[in-house]
């Protein structure tokens, strides 16, 4: 396995979890790169369910895991996925759980302020209202809190101080809001710091002591390409770079030390939140159907997702900003009914036809779909555990996949627990 990224190639949610568990059986360490606690995973095992939003999964294999520099931390959530976990009989200690040093906080102004633009008809796109975006802002406008300052009373407080003058002053005068209490903040923050201090590490070169003593490293991927802050869907996106690149800005790691990406497909496509979707279903029954069948309510927001077809121009850009190596497939069975299945190979826009994917947008909320139809396979796969076993029609849909996103297919799963996968 060497060093690996796992990333989403549609808009989140294409079952990355599974496919990260499953691969972390053989990881020494697990890395979570960027986002926050707007990312679910769902990973079922022996008919146990666990959500996983901050705390990388690989901690149910009792393997090391890592938050980078580039994942932003609400404490509070995180302090209540580990209590939840430790409930659950999962051992985490500052020996199997490390957080950068540079990750930066989410304060309470970032969740207000999310909520306000949220509230805001024109300003409004979706998002799970976790305070990502507003945290992100602050970091890259340089008033971001870091873990290290969490952690240091005397710098936490002159940071604090200094930024709530300006914050309190726009949430005042243009928000017509009350503003932010230094007092109550500090009291609260101050022992999520005293929480948080043994698990605090320089995970950088924590990260690439494990690469150079060839330990195998994952690093697991949060939402989807198509969300990504400058290849996605703009500004329908989340505000991290959640393309594979992000793994080494997010990890401190460099290029040449990651091996290989694999990208995460779901066979056909959803999304959650506002934005372009060429590929949704029109129909509000099938729609609903596809929903129901494939259980497509968001895990953190519990929000229905939007569903689709699968959309062979957006998973093949993914391919390209990834350089995708191997590709999963996921939620198969969820077409098990299905007599007709279509798949998107290309865009109409105006009277021109479009083989990639356009990130402008005008063009993208504009363009149709052109579809390829094929026969689906009407039969239960969902106990099936070899690719030859797989109804005809099965088999040609995942190769006509491939063919189309222009990489090779590695893993198909067809069901939640980590029995129902097809090693291929
Ligand atoms: P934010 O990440 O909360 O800022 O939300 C921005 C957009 O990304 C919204 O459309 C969210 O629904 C979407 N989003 C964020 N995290 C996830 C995820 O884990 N899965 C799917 N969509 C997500």
């Amino acid at each position: 396995m060497a060093a690996t990224v796992v990333v989403g190639t549609q808009w989140g949610d294409e079952g990355k979890g599974k496919v990260i568990d499953l691969l972390s059986e053989n990881a020494d360490v697990v890395v979570r790169y960027q986002g926050g606690n707007n990312a679910g995973h769902t990973i079922v095992i022996d008919n146990a369910q666990f959500v996983f939003h901050l705390v990388p999964s690989g901690i149910l294999r009792g393997k090391k895991c890592v938050l980078g520099a580039g994942v932003v931390i609400d404490p509070r959530a995180l302090i209540e996925e580990i209590n939840e976990l430790r409930s659950r009989g999962i051992k985490i200690t500052n020996r199997n759980l490390l957080i950068s040093r540079d990750a930066h906080i989410i304060m309470p102004y970032h969740k207000l302020s999310e909520q306000i633009t949220e509230e805001r008809e024109h300003s409004r796109l979706g998002t799970t209202r976790r305070g990502i975006g507003p945290t992100y802002v602050d970091k890259m406008a340089r008033a971001g809190i870091k873990m290290s300052d969490l952690i240091n009373r005397k710098v936490f407080l002159e940071k604090l101080s200094w930024h709530l003058k300006d914050i309190n002053l726009v949430f005042r005068r243009i928000y017509g809001r009350r503003g932010f209490s230094l007092k109550r903040i500090l009291k609260e923050y101050l022992e999520y710091g005293k929480f948080f201090k043994g698990y605090v590490a320089d995970t950088s070169a924590i990260v690439n002591k494990a690469i150079e003593s060839k330990k195998n490293v994952l690093f697991e991927g949060a939402q989807g390409t198509l969300l990504d802050v400058d290849f996605g869907t703009y500004p329908f996106i989340t505000s991290s770079n959640t393309v594979a690149g992000g793994a080494c800005t997010g990890a401190g790691v460099g290029p040449t030390k990651i091996d290989e990406v694999i990208g995460v497909a779901k066979a056909y496509t959803t999304r959650v939140g506002d934005g372009p979707f060429p590929t949704e279903l029109t129909q509000k029954s099938k729609q609903e159907a596809m929903r129901i069948r494939g259980k497509e309510y968001g895990a953190t927001t519990g929000r229905p997702r939007r569903c689709g077809w699968f959309d062979a121009v957006a998973v093949r850009y993914s391919a390209r900003i990834n350089g995708l190596d191997k590709l999963a497939i996921t939620k198969l069975d969820v077409l098990d009914d299905l007599p007709r299945i279509k798949i998107c190979v290309a865009y109409k826009y105006r009277n021109k036809i479009l083989k990639d994917f356009p990130t402008e947008i005008e063009i993208i909320s504009k363009v149709k779909p052109i579809y390829e139809e094929v026969n689906g396979w009407q039969h239960d796969i969902t106990e099936i555990k070899k690719f030859q076993s797989l109804p005809v029609n099965a088999r040609k849909y995942l190769k006509r996949l491939s063919e189309l996103v222009g990489v090779e297919i590695f893993l198909v799963s067809v069901g939640p627990r980590r029995s129902q996968t097809i090693f291929l």
